[in-house]
């Protein structure tokens, strides 16, 4: 026996954490330290000792049902959603979900799976990886041009807020929406990943609420809390339930501690102080962006602004999306130009999709300063 494991020197991977980038203008990420660790913790260690050792077993494929009750009355109090614990499946946030989701498609013979022209990649590949067929439905400030749907099988929206243009589903698109889902039988699945980071309005409830025997309402803590917690839930149309559940069974989901962690942190009002505390902040930032934009750069027009955590600045006339990550990434910021969310269809002018939500305080106006000196130059 080796005293050590030995790895041939040209086989071992560096074992060193991703360099964070020094301005992270990503979208994607809230303000990763402004996660409220103490009272997280609270939660965690009361999840701990109250919970019976049967939690510790394999666990239900649906998710704690603590969590799923704390879920249905924060999900119809906060954004409107027809919800009961036994229609919500808990998983391991949006992406596996949307995995799920195709899954389930597949297995009930459909063909194809539709998202909206501009999304997120993770999720567009995540789609296409179930072996569906990908077609993309236009988007304007609007958001999705329901009106061109047709034989799809289910569709992908992000209707409080669209990924990345940023415009809401105007609400004769919604209606569209619903009475293709109602005619065709077609599936709507709802992507409300930040719904609740709406700012100059009440926020928008959820397109679900219309039609709860059609729509799959999917919500995430990756930007009401953290990514990296892997917390997800799905909240689903009667006659589609057991099936998801059944792949859910296949793929697992996130640790038992965790979710009963979340159910003790919404019952407690400690998810909503969270949020408002947050929706201040990222109301902040945004006007200081976008400030700083009129002022720098009065060529440049920032849209999407009125929810989440990231606004599109188009460019200035003559300037290329290329030129102008470079010119930020010699400035040490990190930002993603709107064509690399593009999926197919008439292309958007270039644009900079700017996650203004991401960097810690200390870095936000150091990133900014520099991002409208890179747009400016
Ligand atoms: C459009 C969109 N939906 C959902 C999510 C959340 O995905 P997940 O819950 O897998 O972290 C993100 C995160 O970046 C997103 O941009």
């Amino acid at each position: 026996v080796a005293e050590r494991p030995v790895v041939p020197a040209e086989t071992a991977a560096p074992d060193v954490a991703p360099v964070q980038p020094r301005f992270d203008l990503n979208a994607g990420s809230p303000d990763l330290t402004a996660f409220p660790r103490p009272a997280w913790l609270s939660a965690l260690r009361r999840a701990l000792r109250e919970a019976p050792a049967e939690a510790l077993g394999y666990a239900d494929p649906r998710g704690r049902v603590e969590l799923r009750r704390a879920l249905a009355g924060y999900l119809a109090r906060a954004r409107g959603v027809h919800a009961a614990p036994d229609r919500i499946l808990v998983c391991s946030g949006f992406t596996h979900g949307v995995q799920l989701l195709g899954l389930t498609l597949r297995r009930r013979g459909a063909r194809s799976f539709a998202t909206e022209a501009y999304g997120h990649f993770v999720h567009h590949q995540a789609v296409a990886a179930s072996g569906l067929d990908v077609p993309v439905v236009a988007v304007d400030e609007h958001g999705a041009l329901t009106e061109l749907l047709d034989g799809e099988d289910a569709v992908l929206l992000t209707p409080a807020h669209q990924f990345p243009l940023g415009g809401s589903l105007a609400p004769r698109r919604r209606l569209h929406a619903v009475e293709w889902a109602r005619e065709t039988g077609g599936l709507l699945v709802e992507d409300d990943y930040d719904g609740e980071f709406r700012y100059d309005r009440q926020p928008l409830g959820a397109m679900q609420a219309l039609a709860p025997e059609h729509v799959v309402y999917a919500g995430t803590a990756s930007k009401s809390l953290a990514p990296g917690l892997r917390l997800g839930w799905l909240v689903l149309p009667g006659d589609r339930y057991d099936e998801a559940v059944a792949a859910r069974e296949l793929m697992g989901g996130p640790s038992t501690l965790e979710q009963l962690a979340l159910a003790d942190f919404i019952e407690s009002g400690a998810y909503d102080r969270q949020i408002r505390r947050r929706r201040i902040a990222y109301r902040n930032r945004r006007d200081a962006l976008v400030a700083a934009l009129a002022r720098e750069v009065p060529g440049a027009r920032v849209t999407g602004i009125e929810a989440g955590l990231h606004a599109v600045v188009e460019l200035p006339g003559g300037v290329s999306e290329d030129e102008v990550v470079e010119r930020a990434a010699a400035r040490g910021v990190v930002v993603q130009a709107l064509s690399e969310y593009h999926h197919g269809g008439p292309a958007r002018p270039p644009a900079l999709v700017v996650g203004y939500g991401t960097p810690p305080d200390h870095a936000f106006s150091g990133a900014v300063a520099r991002l409208c000196a890179a747009l400016a130059t």
